[in-house]
C-alpha cells in the first residue's frame, strides 16, 4: 500500500525571540534561519524515515527547488510537486526560549493548487492506499472527494484550524489527527476541555472513524466508537516544538501501514515527535528509523 501526502512544502523562517511578540510590541531576533518545512514536506519525510513507501504532491514557486533538494535523501517521491510561477509557501515562525512557537502562514504557491491537477494525482492511486491531507492547501474538500471516489483511506489532520474546515465533506474521512487546539475546536467544545470528554464527542460525532488526539509530554490518545488506547511520549528537553505534530503524524500512518497494531503505531509515533521537540527546525529534527524503532 501507498501513502501519498497532499500538502504544504513551505520556506521555514525562523526567529528564536526571548518571548512571542505581543500586539504593538517589536522585539529583536536573536538570529534569522532560513529551513525547509510545511506540514505536507514534515509528513512526508517522516513517513519515509519510517520505512513508507511515500508520494508527496504539492506546489512549490521559483524559489522552492531547494526544498525537494532537502526531500530527497529521505527517499520521498516528488514526482507529483508541480513548479509555478509565483513563491512557494512560506512559515514566519517566532521560537521562545521555552520552545513553544507562534507562525504566520503564507500559501504562496500551496493556494494555487486546482481541482484539475487534484483529479489527476489521485487518479494514480487505489483502495487501501492512504492520503493524508491537512489545511495548508487549497482544493481540499475535491481531494476528499475524489480520494474517496478511489476507496483510498483518508487521514485528516485539520491543521491550521480554521472554521471552514466545518464545511469540508468530513463524513468522507476515516482518521482524524487533531491536537489540543484542533480536537476542542473540531468538537465545538471550550479550548480547556479535558481530553478524555474530546475524545467521546468526537467519537460519537464521526462513529466508526479512528480519533487521534495528541497531547504533548502526556502523550496521543485514540478513540474509535468505545475503544480506547494511549500512546506515551518519552521525557526530553523541549528545544522546538515545530512540526512534531507532522512527525507523530508521518511515524503512525507508516507504522500502520507496516501492520503495527494501533497501541504500537501511537507509542512509535510519540516517541518519533518527542525526539523532534528535542531539537530545532522541522525537517531538520525528524529522527531516523534507527532511533525510533
Ligand atoms: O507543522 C509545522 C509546519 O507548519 C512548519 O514547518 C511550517 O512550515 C508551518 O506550515
Amino acid at each position: 500500500m501507498k501513502l501519498l501526502i497532499y500538502g504544504a512544502l513551505n520556506i521555514d523562517l525562523i526567529y528564536p525571540v526571548d518571548h512571542i511578540v505581543i500586539p504593538g510590541e517589536t522585539i529583536k531576533a536573536a538570529a534569522l534561519e532560513k529551513s525547509a518545512g510545511g506540514k505536507g514536506a514534515n509528513q512526508a519525510a517522516a513517513a519515509a524515515n519510517a520505512g513508507a513507501e511515500v508520494f508527496l504532491a504539492g506546489r512549490i514557486g521559483n524559489d522552492g527547488g531547494f526544498l525537494l533538494s532537502l526531500l530527497k535523501p529521505f527517499g520521498v517521491n516528488t514526482e507529483y510537486v508541480a513548479a509555478g510561477k509565483g513563491s512557494t509557501g512560506q512559515a514566519l515562525i517566532q521560537l521562545d526560549k521555552n520552545g513553544q512557537n507562534a507562525i504566520v502562514y503564507y500559501a504562496g504557491e500551496n493556494g494555487q493548487i486546482t481541482a484539475e491537477e487534484t483529479e489527476t494525482v489521485i487518479a494514480d492511486f487505489g483502495k487501501g492506499d492512504i492520503i493524508s491531507l491537512q489545511n495548508e492547501l487549497t482544493q481540499i474538500p475535491e481531494m476528499m472527494k475524489a480520494a474517496a471516489k478511489r476507496g483510498m483511506v483518508i487521514c485528516c489532520n485539520p491543521s491550521p484550524w480554521d472554521e471552514k474546515i466545518r464545511g469540508y465533506p468530513l463524513e468522507l474521512v476515516d482518521i482524524f489527527i487533531v491536537n489540543e487546539i484542533e480536537g476542542p475546536a473540531l468538537a465545538e467544545l471550550p479550548q480547556q476541555t479535558p481530553a478524555a470528554k474530546v475524545l467521546d464527542a468526537l467519537t460519537k460525532r464521526f462513529p466508526g472513524k479512528e480519533i487521534i488526539l495528541t497531547a504533548g509530554s502526556e502523550g496521543a490518545y485514540y478513540g474509535r466508537d468505545q475503544a480506547r488506547e494511549k500512546g506515551n511520549a518519552v521525557k526530553v528537553e523541549v528545544v522546538d516544538t515545530t512540526g512534531a505534530g507532522d512527525t507523530f503524524t508521518g511515524y503512525y500512518l507508516a507504522a500502520r501501514l507496516g501492520n503495527y497494531s494501533v497501541p504500537d503505531a501511537l507509542n512509535i509515533a510519540c516517541k518519533a515527535a518527542s525526539i523532534a521537540v528535542s531539537r530545532k527546525g522541522a525537517l531538520a529534527a525528524i529522527p531516523g528509523k534507527a532511533e525510533v524503532f
